[in-house]
């Protein structure tokens, strides 16, 4: 389908090998996660695979009406091969943007290790890729994130025009039980 290449915007998340809780009112915590999200397109094992598009989609453009599933992996640098990794990123991205490359996102952030092994954030959200920021809304959670609320925040690390292979740096800010 697609060129990959107009894709790569999507690469929203990143997370944080730091995560810093803090208490706050009635036993709520924040906590601010910062991690990699790594959208693979290329290769003979993609973490992003096109699934369907209409028959309409201008592969030359903005990509409206394809969708894209992931299970992109979640690291705690920026590069893939030597950062540890923390996670993963499963859903689902599709153009949602006629005239320009916009995303409607709908992932969980699934952890696994360490204290939030296990736990997922809910994220869904507009992602226009070629903006510096994208803001995305955290609409819950599970395990250690349960009745979670916040917001990510999206920023292009890496951006392989020809493949469409992305590195997104991902900040999350979580309140949570
Ligand atoms: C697809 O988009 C390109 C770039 O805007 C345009 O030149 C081309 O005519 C479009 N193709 C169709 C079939 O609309
Ligand atoms: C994470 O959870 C899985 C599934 O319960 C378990 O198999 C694994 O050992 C856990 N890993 C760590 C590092 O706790």
């Amino acid at each position: 389908m697609a060129s990959p290449v107009l894709f790569f915007s999507l690469l929203p998340l990143l997370l944080s090998a730091a995560a810093s809780p803090a208490t706050a009112g009635g036993g709520e915590k924040t906590t601010h996660i910062k991690l990699y999200w790594h959208d693979v397109l290329s290769g003979s094992n993609p973490t992003a695979v096109p699934v369907a598009q209409a028959a309409s989609t201008n592969t030359s453009k903005t990509l409206f009406g394809a969708m894209m599933v992931i299970d992109d992996p979640l690291t705690d640098g920026p590069d893939l091969k030597s950062s540890k990794l923390i996670g993963h990123a499963q859903g689902t991205y599709i153009s949602a943007g006629r005239d320009a490359v916009q995303l409607m996102m709908s992932m969980n952030f699934v952890f696994q290790g360490g204290k939030y092994n296990g736990s997922t954030v809910a994220i869904m959200g507009r992602n226009e890729v070629f903006s510096a920021v994208r803001e995305m809304a955290v609409v819950g959670g599970t395990g250690e994130f349960r009745l979670a609320r916040g917001y990510a925040q999206a920023r292009t690390h890496t951006l392989d025009i020809k493949t469409g292979d992305a590195t997104v740096e991902y900040n999350l800010y979580i309140k949570h039980r």
